[in-house]
């Protein structure tokens, strides 16, 4: 089993509502390890480099808006299977088709606000994790 590294996100309204303490417990308790945690404000040559592959969908500008709506938390987990695992953590995409017990499930509501960025594969971890954290590259 290959160690892997992954970008975690969590978005302005976790942060707005106080949730990081519970969900960085949950990847904690997962046995992940914590490679790099930070407070940011997203620039936008961040958040159109993380989210570039939805560029021209409908729903990208709200996507866009809502990443600057406030301050982020930005986190590196590596581990055995970390992507895998970092996803199953956070769950669906719509938190109402989230699983009870993940993340979106137990902290989301509604699509456009999901609480929660992961990285879907490791190529894109390898991409997104120097956007936020250059030494990490
Ligand atoms: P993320 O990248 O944020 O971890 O989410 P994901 O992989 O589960 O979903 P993705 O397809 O990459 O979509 C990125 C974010 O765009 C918003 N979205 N809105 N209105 C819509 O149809 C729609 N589809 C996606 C969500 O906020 C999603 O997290
Ligand atoms: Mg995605």
């Amino acid at each position: 089993m290959s160690t892997e590294r992954t970008y975690v996100m969590l978005k302005p309204d976790a942060v707005r509502r106080g949730l990081v303490g519970s969900i960085v417990s949950r990847f904690e308790n997962s046995g992940l390890k914590m490679e790099a945690m930070c407070h940011i404000n997203v620039s936008s040559e961040q958040s159109g480099e993380l989210y570039k592959e939805h560029d021209g969908k409908p729903f990208y500008q709200s996507l866009i808006s809502y990443i600057h709506s406030g301050p982020v938390v930005t986190t590196v987990w590596s581990g055995p299977s970390a992507v895998s695992i970092a996803r199953k953590l956070i769950g669906a995409t719509n938190p109402a088709e989230a699983a009870p017990g993940t993340i979106r499930g137990d902290f989301g509501l509604i699509l456009d606000e999901n609480v929660i960025h992961g990285s879907d594969s490791v190529k894109s971890a390898e991409r997104e994790i120097p956007i936020f954290f250059p030494d990490l590259a």
